[in-house]
């Protein structure tokens, strides 16, 4: 009987892929439950799986995987413009809630589309035609990933014409028909979701519905836009999927689709579908309640022995308040931070910037770490900033300084970070008696900290503005690596809101000019400063030199001035003796030109920085204006560089020092 049960279920099963096959003669409406008989023209690494599983991308990052079906579609004048389509897909992230780029369903005049990029770009544009009308695609995105220069947000789904801004975009949410109200999805849940995309020409509405499978069509949609697609579909269009990894990647898979040019597209038979392959996900799901558990016992006992030490010594007395027991284990206790720093020795001190005095010290592991100590009077926004240190503590990448921890005093937070045996780069470039590096050090480091930042903006779950970039915010590591370290520790300054004043906390030199007028901290900001610390590096010199002569006054400037004079290694370090790679070198000061544009969108994302590093892409022509670059409208920003006076100057010991802008307040 069992047998019988079986084969009768295989039949089925090849009954309903064969159908396809029964559509031979009309190309414009086809169901597929499972590819493993489909018409589809492959592209990228895209691949279909034996049990039928189509796989547009795996998690190998910076690739793209296309899916289109192999005939034309008539539309327009020959045949209506309304189409239906549905379909499920599954993302799968590299890991959990860290994944990327995006589907797209895609209706193109070419199936080739040779010129689509990976990541942001979905393999559908490039740089040089994203946004032309002469592209005539049609896409809804199914994006996970917040892309700062379409302006769009995270776990989206998109309406996008010619190009990957958004005509119109709502968060992955479904509206269930029971509860009558919206649910949210997570796109890259790794769970399998149906899309349909259904247009009437009469209407002119595109409706988008999402859904997870099993879940029937929901009753209200999740984007209905009125859009008039005569002039974005030619006669003869392609259709089909196109998806891309970039920094961050997941897996993309398409189970099903259905496509109807005449008509309401079938509904997939959900049971019959390919499986995803097993990932490990479930697994990982069972660990959480024990780890959980083990670390409320650790916080439990942390809290304990950190309460018993609070009350036996008043040196060691430290600021607690209840809702930090929940970071208990990121909490280190004053007492034992005295001990690793000798009692925070004169002698121990490795560093002194605008924030703090830096120690070093040694637990009793024999760990080294760096101990940073902060003044701060101010209780407000502490609480929404140690959330944020604690959830950098779980940054993870080799161009970063690892935060270890924190520790909180009366009018003063103690931040334990890795300790970088060579200290911070500026003592390398600045300090002419030790050995300068070479050039291949520096480009290494410039690259490395590029790639820092790159997993500051885009690889982590939420973006982290860095806010002081600069040589001496960059350490060395023992292989003499370049990490960037003390990121969003500016955020401090910003929470530091008593007064009726906006700080804009970063150093003079790095901060984006836009940045001083709107105290807005962007990733361009940052990007910006990069390009103020290349500039740096390469001639081996700070951003502004208040000692030079007055031509050479501002960096940016007088890179500028040699580039215009057709000689821009002029400005490279003389300390190199022409020691370099004459493209490196040109490349990299070309580049810091590009990130120091006063107009923050002609800045290169920092994703584009590391693709011109890594000579992915050719850097493009910088215009010939000098207004565009560094020159910041003179007066009013040598106004705000010379006149100490109007605002909050610390004592650091380099020119540059940080400071704190007034604003409003005048
Ligand atoms: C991804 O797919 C490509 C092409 O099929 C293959 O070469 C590569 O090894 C795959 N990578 C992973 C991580 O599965
Ligand atoms: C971008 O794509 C167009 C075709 O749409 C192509 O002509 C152009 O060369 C491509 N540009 C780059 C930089 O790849
Ligand atoms: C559900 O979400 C969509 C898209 O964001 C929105 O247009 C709609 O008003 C929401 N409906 C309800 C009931 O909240
Ligand atoms: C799109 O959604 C709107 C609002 O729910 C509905 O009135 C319209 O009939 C739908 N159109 C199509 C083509 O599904
Ligand atoms: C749609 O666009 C076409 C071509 O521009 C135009 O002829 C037509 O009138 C438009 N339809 C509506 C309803 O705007
Ligand atoms: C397309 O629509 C027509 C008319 O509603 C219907 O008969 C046909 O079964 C549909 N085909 C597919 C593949 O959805």
């Amino acid at each position: 009987m069992a047998t019988i049960l079986r084969s009768l279920h295989l039949m089925m099963i090849l009954y309903i892929s064969s159908i396809p096959l029964n559509f031979a003669q009309d190309e414009s409406q086809f169901i597929y439950n499972g590819f493993s008989q489909a018409n589809l023209y492959l592209d990228g690494i895209a691949k279909i799986h034996p049990n039928g599983l189509l796989q547009l991308t795996n998690i190998s990052h910076q690739q793209f995987g296309r899916a289109f079906y192999q005939f034309p579609i008539k539309f327009g004048t020959i045949s209506s413009l309304s189409f239906s389509t549905n379909f499920v897909f599954a993302m799968v992230p590299q890991k959990p809630k860290l994944g990327g780029h995006g589907i797209a369903f895609t209706i193109s005049p070419s199936k080739g589309l040779t010129h689509g990029m990976a990541s942001q770009f979905l393999g559908l544009f490039n740089f040089s035609n994203i946004g032309l009308n002469s592209n005539h695609i049609l896409a809804i995105e199914l994006d996970p990933v917040k892309s700062l220069e379409f302006e769009d947000i995270g776990n989206h789904v998109g309406i996008d014409v010619n190009g990957l801004r958004s005509l119109e975009l709502a968060p992955a949410v479904y509206y269930s028909n029971d509860e009558r109200r919206n649910i949210s999805l997570e796109l890259i849940s790794g769970n399998p979701m149906q899309l349909w995309i259904d247009y009437d020409e009469v209407e002119k509405l595109l409706n988008v519905t999402l859904a997870p499978i099993r879940t029937p069509k929901p009753s209200s949609p999740l984007l209905s836009t009125p859009i008039n697609l005569s002039d974005i579909v030619l006669e003869s269009m392609y259709v089909g999927f196109s998806a891309s990894t970039g920094v961050v990647a997941s897996d993309h898979y398409i189970l099903g689709w259905s496509f109807n040019k005449s008509g309401q597209a079938q509904s997939l038979d959900i049971s019959s579908l390919p499986k995803l392959p097993p990932h490990k996900k479930r697994k990982e799901k069972q660990v959480v309640p024990i780890r959980d558990l083990l670390i409320i016992v650790v916080v439990v006992l942390i809290t304990i022995t950190g309460s018993a030490c609070y009350f036996r010594r008043k040196k060691y007395e430290e600021v607690r308040e209840d809702w930090e027991s929940e970071y208990g284990t990121h909490r280190f206790s004053y007492k034992s931070l005295h001990k690793a720093t000798k009692g925070f020795k004169a002698k121990e001190i490795i560093g002194e910037g605008g924030f703090g005095k830096v120690y070093r010290g040694i637990l009793p592991s024999n760990e080294q770490i760096a101990v940073k100590r902060v003044s701060h009077n101010s209780q407000q926004g502490m609480k929404e900033f140690v959330a944020e240190i604690v959830s950098m503590g779980r940054l993870r990448h080799r161009n970063l300084v690892r935060l270890l921890g924190y520790c909180r005093r009366k009018g003063e937070l103690l931040l334990i970070y890795d300790y970088m045996p060579h200290g911070s780069l500026d003592r390398f470039l600045y300090n002419n008696g030790r050995r300068h590096l070479n050039w291949l050090q520096r480009f290494r480091i410039l690259r490395g900290v590029a790639s820092g930042l790159l997993y500051l903006h885009e690889g982590w779950e939420q973006i982290v503005i860095h806010r002081d970039i600069k040589a001496s915010n960059v350490l060395l590591d023992a292989e003499m690596n370049g990490r960037l370290g003390d990121f969003g520790l500016a955020r401090l300054y910003d929470h530091d809101t008593n007064s009726q004043t906006t700080h804009v906390a970063g150093t003079a030199g790095y901060l984006a000019p836009e940045l001083t007028r709107t105290g807005r901290a962007t990733t361009y900001t940052d990007v910006y400063a990069f390009g103020a610390f290349m500039l740096e590096v390469a001639c081996g010199r700070r951003p502004i030199e208040r000692m030079g002569k007055p031509e050479e006054l501002v960096l940016v400037d007088w890179v500028f001035e040699c580039w215009s004079n057709g000689d821009i290694l002029r400005a490279s370090d003389p300390r190199l003796e022409g020691n370099y790679v004459v493209e490196e070198m040109a490349l990299v000061m070309k580049l810091g030109l590009l990130c120091s544009h006063v107009n923050p969108a002609a800045r290169p994302s920092m994703r584009r920085v590391m693709q011109f590093l890594d000579g992915d892409v050719d850097l493009p022509n910088i215009p010939y204006d000098s207004a565009s670059f560094g020159k910041v409208p003179s007066s009013e920003t040598l106004d705000f560089l010379w006149s100490p006076p109007s605002f909050v100057q610390s004592s650091d010991p380099s020119m540059s020092s940080t400071i704190s802008i007034l604003k409003g307040g005048r």
